[in-house]
């Protein structure tokens, strides 16, 4: 389910349709040191790939609309067979071309000569400042060096412009073979959640579910973990990044599994909260079905049209009268959510733009006071949850928590699309009503 170069190409040209004069610098994600001289398995820059499609460090990516040659140029590794014996293949500089399309490539070692020709006459540079600052600095003295020397050449970049504003947009709504894509990376997750479910018992370690998980991911064709597995049983689902996973799995709790799979550079993320034992203690289900009852209420209002808070509001709404019917939390609903006093029980938002990063790009809000609309292509999470942590502090003017509601967490997401007529839920093949998960 690769993409297609045409569609590489076409995101390439509608960059260049915004750029017009400027010249847009991308920089390949550096490689990230594991320990001494292990590295970590390569990923690239999302932005970098989107428009690309190359894997590999080390490389620069130029789209120069007005230039009169070349509107995109690749700086990257050249071919090195003593090297590649040892990290394997490189498409080097001839690759660059014949593979994907470059208009003219150079190595990576040529930057430096070669950079200031695609500048010197752009109105503005596209850039932004990334991970790599050495590279930062490096475009910011060409830049520099062209103020400087612009009085006597009458041309040159007289502003700098992050590429987020011009890229972010368009990865936000997303094309028919990103779909393919997200949607294979999100079946892989579902299956492999079901997996999980059936092999979870108690006595089971939390890092023996995580490897039943993973192992779906790579056996189903998938990158791997698009994000750390979480695997939290117990008090330990209070915990939102919880990812030591080494825990032994008791007799009447639940497991939060929050974990999503990478396929092709496009994620999964989902995450499933149920009894190890196939049963819901009273109060767990009680807390489960508020929870279920935010979360489908908030995916009611994913529609083409909607603005994109909306989602959010109706699940801390929904939320909160199920906190107050139950004593947690006292007072008017509208109070208790404007002054945020349920954030002791439910502190994070309830979801995000999904696809080549978990948090994927693009704007929330078109201005302070806007939010996006929803529209056809966009993919998000909606996933509410509610927290009571054994040591959970409640807000000013707030009743202390009961103990038997205390250690529990639980947190229900699922990915996602908007549609013309609505929405699809990407990871439906999850159960989640309590009949379908306790057994
Ligand atoms: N697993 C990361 C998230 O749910 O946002
Ligand atoms: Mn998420
Ligand atoms: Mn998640």
């Amino acid at each position: 389910m690769s993409i297609d170069r045409r569609e590489f190409q076409h995101r390439r040209q509608q960059v260049m349709e915004k750029i017009g004069h400027g010249t847009a610098i991308f920089r390949s994600a550096p490689m990230a040191v594991m320990h001494n001289d292990v590295e970590y398995t390569y990923r690239q820059d999302s932005d970098f790939f989107y428009l690309t499609g190359f894997n590999e460090p080390d490389a620069v990516a130029i789209l120069a609309p007005h230039h009169p040659e070349h509107q995109f140029i690749l700086f990257v590794q050249p071919k090195d067979p003593e090297k590649e014996t040892w990290t394997g293949y490189l498409h080097g500089v001839e690759g660059a071309k014949e593979i994907f399309a470059a208009d003219e490539a150079y190595s990576i070692e040529e930057l430096e000569e070669k950079l200031p020709q695609y500048l010197e006459k752009a109105e503005r540079i596209y850039y932004h400042l990334g991970r790599d600052k050495t590279f930062n600095t490096n475009v910011l003295n060409h830049w520099q060096k062209l103020i400087a020397t612009f009085p006597r050449r009458g041309t040159g970049p007289t502003a700098l412009e992050d590429t987020n504003f011009i890229l972010h947009p368009l990865r936000l709504l997303k094309t028919a073979a990103e779909l393919d894509n997200i949607r294979k990376a999100t079946a892989i997750s579902a299956q492999a959640h079901n997996r999980a479910r059936e092999f979870t018992k108690v006595g089971h370690y939390e890092y023996q579910i995580q490897a039943e998980i993973e192992h779906t991911f790579r056996l189903e064709g998938g990158m791997g973990p698009a994000y750390p597995s979480i695997v939290a049983s117990g008090a330990n689902a209070c915990i939102l990044h919880y990812i030591n996973n080494n825990r032994q799995v008791q007799e009447n709790e639940l497991l939060l599994i929050d974990a999503g799979c990478a396929y092709n550079y496009y994620n999964g993320d989902i995450t499933r909260t149920f009894p190890v034992n196939g049963k819901f203690t009273p109060e767990q289900k009680i807390i489960y079905e508020i929870v279920l009852e935010a979360q489908l209420k908030a995916i009611e209002v994913v529609k083409t049209g909607h603005p994109y808070n909306l989602f959010h509001d109706t699940a801390v709404r929904t939320i909160v009268e199920g906190l107050v019917d139950l004593g947690l939390l006292v007072g008017p609903i509208d109070e208790i959510i404007k002054e945020e006093k349920y954030k002791p029980f439910y502190m994070h938002r309830t979801g995000h733009w999904l696809g080549l990063d978990v948090h994927d790009a693009g704007g929330y809000k078109v201005n302070e006071e806007t939010w996006q609309t929803l529209q056809p292509g966009h993919v998000l999470t909606v996933e509410p949850g509610i927290y009571i942590s054994p040591d959970i502090k409640p807000a000013e003017g707030q009743p202390e928590v009961p103990e038997k509601w205390r250690g529990i967490g639980i947190r229900i997401e699922d990915d996602v699309l908007v549609t013309a007529t609505g929405n699809e839920v990407l990871t439906a093949t999850v159960p989640k009503k309590v009949e379908d998960i306790e057994s």
